[in-house]
């Protein structure tokens, strides 16, 4: 991977906003793969003022993962998460935007289908990715084959626990969830992790310099040939 250290996350925003609103602007129907959580929250913001006078209308997206039991409506589903910060403040078409339909009866058939809508879509140009600090990319938890495609899966206690601020308290944390599966995202073109702070780091370094281990999902990206990773420079600081 190449691994780029920046001051802090404005600078990654803009970095990453620059390399997505140049893919855009040269596919204007590029897909991208949208991450939620905080890490790419300064990339979305810098986008906005780098697409303002771009056609975004047939730009197409795919999140990565989807919590399982909470309500659509429910502010911190990723699909209103989406809505809020990628698809209102961009001006994207809410039609070309989607995320793993995890109130679907049919969960199985609902990751497969996702995983044949990416496809149809021709796969995903960009892929942004953050880390969770046990490893995870998507919602693959440690023990995640690297084959997998979308599916439910539990979150760990760790990733609920990090998660808990989002919500009232832990307990409304959803415990499963429809994520993309490891092989899904290593089926897009160009993967872009991004990790800032201390508490990334050990994430980090296993992800980019680690055994490629199912027990460290993240260090599934060493065996993709397009990978940039943007770090602060606490998230890099177990990097050998
Ligand atoms: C979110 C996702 C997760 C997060 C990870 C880090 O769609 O797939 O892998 O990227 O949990 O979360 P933050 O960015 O909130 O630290």
């Amino acid at each position: 991977a190449e691994v780029v250290i920046v001051p802090d996350r404005t600078t990654a925003g803009a970095l990453v906003a620059d390399h997505i609103a140049a893919v855009i602007r040269r596919r204007p129907d590029a897909v991208l793969g949208l991450a939620t959580g905080s890490t790419p929250l300064p990339v979305y913001a810098a986008m906005r003022e780098r697409l303002a006078d771009a056609d975004v209308s047939r730009v197409r997206g795919f999140a990565l993962d989807e919590y399982v039991g909470i309500d659509l409506a429910h502010p911190e589903s990723y699909s209103s998460v989406i809505a809020r910060e990628v698809v209102e403040p961009l001006g994207l078409d809410p039609d070309r935007i989607l995320t793993p339909p995890a109130h679907d009866a049919d969960l199985a058939g609902a990751g497969e289908r996702y995983d044949a809508a990416i496809r149809a879509a021709g796969g995903v140009d960009v892929q942004l990715l953050g880390i969770g600090t046990d490893g995870h990319i998507g919602f693959n938890e440690p023990g995640s084959s690297f084959a997998s495609r979308t599916r439910v899966k539990t979150l760990t206690r760790q990733t609920r626990e990090d998660n808990a601020r989002f919500f009232d308290s832990i307990d409304e944390v959803p415990r499963h969830c429809l994520t993309q599966g490891l092989g899904t995202i290593l089926d897009a073109r160009h993967l872009v992790l991004l990790a800032f702070g201390e508490g990334k780091a050990a994430a980090v370094a296993g992800a980019v310099e680690g055994p490629v281990s199912a027990l460290l999902p993240g260090s599934a990206i060493q065996l993709h040939p397009h990978v940039t990773v943007v770090v602060d420079e606490a998230a890099a600081s177990r990097l050998q």
